[in-house]
């Protein structure tokens, strides 16, 4: 099933605003388009350091961290403490729970959590980003 690429409009959470979407499910995955990434400030062109893939037919979302053009990560927004859904705030995550972080790679740089976070491979081509869910 292939759901269409609609944007849930971009939130406010303290002074950064975080961009959401919810991608497009495809067999093995979700992908999301390069375009995402990019919004106009002032008439120039920015690109978003993370996005964050919501959607329906996922348990959790997914933090997309931009490294460069060709290198993301891809973090299953779960706290690997006792299961609660992450915040981002920049280049890190934040459990509300009992204050786990984890950096844009998915280590946990505070606990009590242990575990890094579940991560996904990423392929990109010149129009979209797919993330692989299959393991
Ligand atoms: S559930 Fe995240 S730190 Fe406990």
């Amino acid at each position: 099933m292939c759901l269409t690429g609609g944007i849930i409009p971009p939130l406010v959470s303290g002074c950064q605003s975080t961009y959401y979407t919810q991608g497009s499910i495809e067999p093995n995955g979700i992908s999301v388009p390069r375009s995402e990434f990019s919004y106009l400030k002032k008439d120039r062109p920015m690109t978003r350091q993370y996005i964050i893939v919501r959607n329906e037919q996922l348990e959790f979302p997914i933090y997309l961290y931009r490294f460069s053009d060709a290198d993301y990560a891809a973090l299953w927004m779960k706290c690997t403490h006792k299961g609660a859904e992450l915040t981002a705030s920049g280049d890190h995550l934040h459990c509300p729970s009992h204050g786990s972080e984890f950096d844009s790679k998915g280590k946990v740089s505070q606990g009590p959590a242990e575990d890094d976070l579940r991560s996904f491979r990423v392929f990109t081509d010149n129009d979209k980003i797919f993330i692989d869910l299959r393991k």
